[in-house]
């Protein structure tokens, strides 16, 4: 497993990383803590170090978190855990008053995501979303003081527009706070909007891109079929609209190509995604070992430049 640095930051993590948002989900084998044991084992096994979680994942808010801690447990060392804050828990962290940017709130957060997690410290702390009504500064050395205090060693962002980057980069860089190694934002060969503007914002501003949904919620896997059901158990079984809505074209070319080069498509999603400028980690989500296990040999495949230029012919980036 190839291991990268997050922006121009010490923090080191694999090229493809485990998203954990399936920790608990019921119907799967992640529902229980023993399934969620057998993912992260998985994980560990294939090299994979990242595990991006979030306080908001699960059924209740947070039972993610606590399963993640619970699989890590006597083996935290091996991982580096990224999560979030500043959806909405529902009080679960304690009261936002609206401000879940706010010192008070990013300091609640953090304490309960540390319980949660069962963990000292959380290797990578991102902002969910921005919040509107905080001065970005606030939020930013609410951050910083996590960082200071010992409880957070790396902080980063998710969702922001290219604008709010470059806000982001100033701001840390002009107040003297502790900078944003990293961005997660929806990318994926059947999504690549990113690449007008907020990649270049992120490379100018020296934060790795964490790409989320690179997988497409599995219509990039291979196992949906134009016109079929989906798989009993499957993420997007009984969600017939977006299967019917799927750019089935796209999807047919992409996995004819890479049949046409020896590879799943599973493997082209994610060898393609971990070839790409800043981008620093995948992190697929999985319900099963198996799954962990081919996302984590998918990153050993990277595009030559004619697989570059067929797949731009079927997936073009953004007009610029
Ligand atoms: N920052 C944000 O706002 C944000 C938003 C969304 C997600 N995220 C993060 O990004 C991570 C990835 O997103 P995601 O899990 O929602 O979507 P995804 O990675 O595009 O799709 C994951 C799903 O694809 C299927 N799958 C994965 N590997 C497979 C394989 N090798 N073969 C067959 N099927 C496979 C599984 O579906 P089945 O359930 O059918 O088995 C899995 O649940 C999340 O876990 C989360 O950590 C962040």
């Amino acid at each position: 497993m190839e291991l990268r640095h997050l922006g121009d930051s010490g923090l080191v993590v694999s090229a493809v990383g485990l998203g954990c948002n399936n920790l608990g989900r019921p119907g799967t084998a992640a529902e229980s803590l023993a399934g969620s044991r057998e993912l992260v084992s998985a994980a560990l096994a294939a090299g994979v170090t990242l595990f991006d979680v979030a306080d908001v994942y699960g059924a209740p808010r947070g039972r993610s978190e606590e399963l993640l801690g619970q699989a890590l447990a006597g083996r935290r060392d091996q991982a580096v855990i990224a999560t979030k804050f500043g959806l909405d828990m529902q009080g679960s962290n304690g009261p936002d008053f609206g401000a879940r940017g706010s010192r008070r709130y990013v300091r609640l957060a953090a304490e309960a995501s540390l319980r949660r997690l069962n963990t000292d410290w959380i290797d990578l702390y991102q902002l969910h979303r921005p919040d509107p009504g905080t001065p970005l500064v606030e939020t930013l050395s609410a951050l910083d003081d996590l960082v200071r205090d010992g409880l957070v060693r790396y902080a980063g962002v998710c969702n922001l527009a290219a604008w709010q980057i470059v806000d982001v980069g100033w701001t840390t860089r002009t107040e003297r706070v502790g900078p944003m190694v990293s961005t997660q934002n929806h990318y994926s060969l059947l999504e690549r909007a990113i690449e007008r503007e907020v990649i270049p914002a992120a490379q100018r501003f020296a934060m790795s891109v964490l790409p989320y949904f690179p997988l497409a919620n599995g219509l990039l896997t291979g196992k949906y079929a134009r016109g079929e059901a989906a798989p009993d158990g499957s993420r997007l079984a009984g969600r017939q609209r977006m299967l019917a809505d799927a750019p089935w074209d796209r999807i047919e070319k992409l996995a004819a190509l890479a049949e046409d080069r020896g590879v799943d498509l599973t493997t082209l999603a994610i060898g393609w995604l971990a070839s790409r400028p800043a981008v620093g980690s995948v992190i697929a989500g999985a319900t099963t070992p198996d799954q962990v296990s081919a996302n984590a040999k998918a990153a050993t495949w990277r595009p030559s430049a004619d697989d570059l230029v067929a797949i731009d012919a079927i997936s073009p980036p953004p007009r610029r």
